[in-house]
């Protein structure tokens, strides 16, 4: 099918925006569109053009895939292509049938007339990308909704509806119901009352002080955007709409464009970008795989993650039943439930029906029996084998067949699950990140007899319940906590050497992270390190430890929930503040050792913490346990507050270059642990081979 379709109904023709599912403008529609344009100009019957989009879409705006690849630039560009439309002889009218961002909203911009969809969204997401609108949109959207609700819109990058922007020049007329026949019906207005054709960029900006308004905007904006370069350089477009002619703001924005385009923000932010859509492809389960209908779902637990499990299905319309060994646990687990949604009530995120709606959805349940019929039961119980295989024997006994039986273990053998049952094949691994309504990260553990169905179910229903679902194979601590534990266990192992706790989270705050690890452990609760530690004692008896951690819990310093942990903590306050203590412990275990304690220099610290998280993602890929190093990074982007503008472990492994990482690592080595540094192979011969970490392993 062609990238547009051309029409004509009577004196108007119609042009067809058609590259599903949102009618991108990459270079073979804008081509047709160009062709199309061309065509209406030399039928003399022709005296008006609507451009309208198939499917739902207006237009997505450029191709993103083209970015930075000659197709971008390929003739027309969408520069071009919006100079043809803004010069052509007759009326273009847009036909704004549904979404319009970016490009889109740029090409619906050029058009003489708009007519727009009530609920069509209209935005300019390039910001979210480290980039701005290159074709026009920031010097001609301030000509039609005006400067301050442009720059809104730039810098946010979120969406307006066509009903909220109706009273601007963006919109002539807006529409409910079917769009096409009322833009033609415009169209036909236009040319019965010989309207002339009207140009955004001919239209004159007045807005008295621009200059100090944008002064003021930029002192707001400065310290929100301060790792991102792409909103003041928004706010110095818009400045160029505001005090210069169209034709030099014009060549502003795009020298800002290349500018940002370069950046090694927007690179990283684009790289997360196509990381969170290739997570979902699975090379050995082809998107043609039978999927199995999920229209109930039991939960087995309901602590801590059981609950939270349990409101991502309730969000998203899905009954769930809650299964409770005592009336009191359960009690406990569904009035947490019930307590987070009266949060969202209050605060105004949720209307008291959607309210109501979701927590009729889920019902708690003491018998078995009650959950016989369900499609998927996610078990979330103690993390203990032998409760485990109690659950997952009576789920093989009750459940009914085909059903899937998941488990949200972090650490346990997802197989030996599997084995407690007669059907492994239903037997899948959904890890779950706290808190589980909020964290969007689901890692799915595909065990070695997990059904392909199965797998792509639950990527299915990942989606379902808005998580980024990343496939991981089975190992101690699947993708993420096993590199964590290698961060925490370096990290740890700095504060013998010379660092303090505060020292360690300013160093990784400032490099980008939502949280340094000993705010982050204080938060999770260092008891649960505690207990995972205790295990690789025994389980790695080589492995060298800080005996700091210990000495912090031994003392009942389990972080926010005991009022004290790496930090303390005033009464209802969640400030962490220094602790005199913990600091004097850290210094005791370094004279212990008998270790001289040094300076330890910020960039040391990210580079330990880097490099180690960086080491353990290498042999996690050489193993085959994540299936590409961009999934490592979705897995750190989305579950542990890995900054994007640095776009995750491994494509910052790739921005600073492989052999300068194992060079810092050998130095490393010299330290007293140097069991820590030793490098994994792929990274080896990665480095040796002059490659990077994107080029290996799956590459869609
Ligand atoms: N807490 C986290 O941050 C986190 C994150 C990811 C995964 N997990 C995993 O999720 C699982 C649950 O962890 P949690 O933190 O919610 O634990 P939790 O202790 O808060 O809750 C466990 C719940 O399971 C119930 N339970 C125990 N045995 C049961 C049985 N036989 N039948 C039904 N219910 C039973 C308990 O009464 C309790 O309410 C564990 O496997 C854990 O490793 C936890």
């Amino acid at each position: 099918m062609a990238y547009a379709d051309y029409t004509s109904q009577g004196a108007v023709a119609v042009i067809t925006l058609n590259n599903p599912p949102v009618n991108a403008l990459r270079a073979g529609l804008r081509t047709a569109v160009a062709d199309g344009l061309e065509r209406s100009a030399s039928e003399e019957s022709i005296r008006a053009v609507v451009i309208v989009g198939s499917g739902n879409a207006f237009c997505g705006g450029a191709d993103v895939g083209e970015f930075g690849l000659p197709a971008m630039s390929a003739s027309p560009s969408l520069s071009d292509l919006l100079s043809l439309i803004e010069n052509s002889p007759k009326p273009v009218v847009a036909a704004i049938n549904g979404l319009a961002l970016g490009g889109g909203l740029e090409l619906a911009m050029a058009c003489h007339y708009r007519v727009g969809a009530a609920a069509a969204p209209l935005g300019m997401p390039e910001v979210k990308l480290g980039l701005l609108p290159g074709a026009g949109g920031t010097q001609r959207l301030p000509r039609l909704v005006g400067v301050e609700r442009a720059l809104n819109m730039i810098v946010s990058g979120n969406p307006v509806s066509a009903r909220d922007l109706a009273e601007t020049e963006l919109l002539d007329s807006i529409a409910d119901g079917d769009l096409l026949p009322a833009a033609v019906a415009f169209a036909e207005r236009v040319i019965a009352s010989n309207l002339p054709l009207k140009k955004a960029r001919d239209i004159r900006i007045d807005f008295p002080n621009a200059e100090a308004f944008l002064d003021f905007a930029r002192g707001a904006i400065a310290p929100l955007a301060k790792n991102y370069p792409a909103p003041l350089k928004c706010v110095d477009a818009v400045e160029a709409a505001a005090l210069k002619p169209f034709d030099e703001g014009m060549k502003t924005e795009g020298t800002l464009f290349i500018e940002l385009l370069n950046t090694p923000e927007s690179k990283a932010l684009r790289h997360a970008f196509f990381a969170m859509r290739a997570a979902a492809k699975i090379p050995d389960v082809p998107s043609s795989t039978p999927l199995r209908s999920i229209r109930s779902v039991a939960v087995i637990g309901a602590g801590t993650m059981g609950g939270g499990i349990a409101m991502n299905f309730a969000n998203a319309g899905i009954p769930v039943t809650v299964l409770e060994t005592t009336q009191a646990a359960l009690d406990k687990g569904l009035g947490t439930v019930k307590k987070n949604y009266e949060s969202t009530l209050k605060k105004g995120r949720l209307t008291q029906d959607e309210f109501d709606k979701r927590l009729r959805q889920i019902t708690g349940t003491l018998s078995y029996e009650d959950i016989k019929g369900a499609d998927l039961v996610i078990e979330a119980v103690f993390e203990d084998m032998a409760v485990k295989k109690q659950v997952f024997e009576k789920l093989d006994e009750v459940a009914k067949s085909g059903a899937i039986l998941a488990s949200n273990t972090s650490t346990l053998d997802l197989n030996k699950i599997a084995s407690f049952t007669r059907r492994p094949q239903d037997v899948i691994g959904l890890h779950f990140f706290s808190p589980a309504n909020v964290s969007k990260l689901l890692e799915i553990v595909r065990g070695a007899k997990s059904g392909k169905d199965v797998v792509a179910t639950s990527m299915a229903v990942s989606k379902q319940i808005k998580k980024v679902g990343v496939i991981s194979g089975v190992c101690d601590g699947f993708i993420g906590n096993r590199m964590m534990n290698a961060y925490f266990r370096q990290m740890e192992l700095l504060l013998d050497v010379g660092a303090l706790p505060q020292q360690i989270d300013k160093a990784m705050e400032k490099f980008g992270f939502a949280m340094g690890p000993f705010r982050v452990s204080d938060l999770a609760g260092n008891d649960i390190l505690w207990y995972i530690r205790k295990r690789l004692y025994v389980e790695y008896p080589d492995r060298v430890f800080s005996k700091t951690p210990d000495r912090i819990c031994e003392l009942g310093r389990f972080g926010q929930k005991t009022g004290a942990g790496w930090y303390d903590y005033k009464p209802g306050d969640r400030t962490p503040v220094p602790s005199e203590l913990v600091n004097k412990i850290v210094l005791e275990e370094s004279a212990r050792l008998g270790i001289a304690r040094r300076p330890v220099s910020d960039d040391e610290i990210v580079e330990r913490a880097l490099y180690s998280l960086i080491n353990e993602g290498a042999r996690i890929l050489e193993e085959g346990i994540a299936l590409r190093g961009s999934d490592i990074d979705v897995v750190y982007l989305t579950g542990y507050g890995f900054p994007d503008f640095r776009g995750g472990p491994l494509f910052y492994a790739d921005t600073v270059g492989l052999p300068n990482i194992l060079r810092a690592m050998r130095k490393f080595a010299k330290d007293y642990q140097p069991d820590a540094w030793k490098p994994a192979r792929l990274l080896e011969q990665l480095a040796s081979e002059g490659k990077t970490f994107a080029s290996w392993g799956v590459q869609s």
